[in-house]
């Protein structure tokens, strides 16, 4: 009997050692453990956008670079997410109406204010994104009646009920009661009641409609909707339609790694990935197919700026939404595909480096209370606010996972770098050919 037992035992001994044997050939290379922990954070490769039709996006090009969109005749949507500077405007603060010059050199017209965020890049966000703006406030389930913009409706998909809001925005385009346009006419967009989203949708449709070429342009956007008939969300689904055609950028050497390729990325780059996807914990925010998008924090971002309707001269991000008072400070993740092109970062654009990006995360609370305004805008440094009051009220509600450093050595926060260069695609760092030659209405295109 015992020796069966010590028979046993010795087979089992075997068994284990064979087992051990056995399995040294299969442990995971470096490159099969790095993406078993990227995958672990739901992020996949992006599949190819869906096909959209030529008429429209040509429709939606002219009027994202048509200034006849505002108030003043003096700003598109170009102006500020503008392809010379990745589809964002190159500055901290956006500067609407008034304003003159095109990218980090626009400076404000007389009398008038910086818009309270940065323009977000335009890249990639045809992609579904659950979320838009930085406080999110367009949102898949959030519609005008339960707290949404004012949006109507029927619009097809996130994007187009987005690029109904712009333009009745007064700093970015509409523009002031008793404003002129450039041509010295009275702006009627401006004259009508900030309650009456609908009467300047329809007096933009108005202006559009007196152009034959852009008739004709709508006409075979929409060939089964009469010119009487159209809408300005048309006009929306347009803009959207040409977001998702013309901007979408996903083939980046992550992408490609993603995909198995493992000479996508450089050696540096797949340390940078193993720190944003292990211990500086990254990914635990930034995950998804996006990187990003789908959630909010309060990353300890420095506040300046005029600040939001509701609390100025600070923008408490999502608390001030309705029923959001638990966002204090929080912005939405942002999605990171080709962010190395879209300086400034943060919804304030606060930091105009890659490199302060991942400092400020290396130490949160002490990049918050120590910040630097002198590497900002100079006409931004006095917006900067820095005092204890608003620092402190920042750090109470800092995201947990940023409360501690993480004590990342300067090598290491270059990987981190060199990995958040991965995410670009080649094809995205020149757009200078979407730029048209001109637009329907004939006024100067932004270039
Ligand atoms: C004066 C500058 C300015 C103009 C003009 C402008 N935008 Fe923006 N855009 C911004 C800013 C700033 C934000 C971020 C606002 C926020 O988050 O509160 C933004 C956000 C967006 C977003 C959301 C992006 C994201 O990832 O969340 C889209 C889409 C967009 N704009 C499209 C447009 C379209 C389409 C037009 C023209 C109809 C337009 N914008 C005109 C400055 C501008
Ligand atoms: C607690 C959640 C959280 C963690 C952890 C986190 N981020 Fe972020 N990230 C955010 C939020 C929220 C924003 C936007 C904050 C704002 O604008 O106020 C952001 C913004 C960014 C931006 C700027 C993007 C742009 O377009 O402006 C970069 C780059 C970035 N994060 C990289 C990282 C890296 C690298 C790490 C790890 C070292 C990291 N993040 C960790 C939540 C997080």
């Amino acid at each position: 009997m015992p020796r069966t037992i010590i028979a046993i035992c010795f087979s089992l001994l075997a068994l284990a050692a064979a087992c051990e044997r056995t399995e040294t050939p299969t442990e995971p290379t470096l490159d099969a453990q790095l993406r078993q922990d990227i995958g672990r954070w739901g992020v996949i490769p992006i599949g190819p956008v869906p096909a959209q039709p030529q008429a429209l996006v040509d429709l939606g090009q002219a009027l994202m670079f048509d200034k006849i969109l505002s108030g003043n005749r003096d700003v598109a949507c170009a102006t500020c997410h503008h392809p010379s500077t990745h589809e964002g405007d190159g500055l901290s603060l956006s500067i609407g109406t008034g304003g003159t010059g095109l990218g980090p050199s626009r400076t404000l017209g007389p009398g008038r204010q910086f818009v309270r965020r940065n323009a977000p890049s335009l890249l990639n966000d045809g992609l579904g994104l659950f979320y838009l703006f930085w406080d999110g406030r367009v949102a898949r389930f959030l519609s005008s009646f339960n707290g949404g913009p004012p949006v109507p409706g029927d619009v097809p998909n996130l994007l187009s009920a987005q690029a109904m809001l712009p333009v009745l925005d007064r700093r970015e385009m509409r523009g002031e009661p008793g404003d002129r346009d450039v041509f010295g006419a009275p702006n009627e967009l401006a004259q009508i009641a900030d309650s009456d989203s609908a009467a300047v949708w329809q007096a933009l449709m108005r202006r559009l409609l007196a152009i034959p070429e852009y008739v004709a342009k709508f006409n075979r956007a929409f060939p089964n909707t009469p010119t009487s008939a159209l809408r300005f969300q048309q006009a929306a689904e347009a803009l959207a339609a040409f977001q998702v055609a013309a901007l979408t950028k996903t083939n980046s050497p992550f992408d490609r790694y993603l995909t198995h390729d493992d000479a996508a990325l450089t050696t540096q780059q797949k340390r940078g990935a193993q720190l944003f996807f292990g211990t500086a914990l990254c990914s635990s925010c930034h995950n998804g197919p996006l990187l990003g998008g789908n959630g909010f924090a309060n990353a300890g971002v420095p506040q300046l700026g005029p600040g939001s309707p509701a609390t100025p001269p600070l923008d408490r991000g999502r608390a001030d939404l309705p029923d959001q008072q638990f966002y204090q400070f929080a912005f939405r993740v942002a999605p990171l595909r080709n962010v190395e092109l879209t300086a400034p970062y943060m919804h304030d654009g606060a930091f105009s480096t890659l490199d302060a990006v991942v400092r400020h995360y290396n130490d949160v609370p002490l990049t918050l209370t120590t910040y630097d305004a002198s590497q900002l805008d100079p006409a931004l440094r006095s917006t900067y606010h820095g005092d204890a009051a608003t620092t402190d009220s920042v750090i109470r509600t800092l995201d947990f996972r940023l409360q501690t450093p993480l004590h990342l050595s300067d090598a290491e926060l270059a990987d981190l770098v060199a990995f958040l260069k991965s995410l670009t695609d080649p094809s995205a760092r020149d757009l200078s050919a979407l730029v048209p030659a001109a637009v329907p209405s004939g006024l100067p295109v932004p270039q």
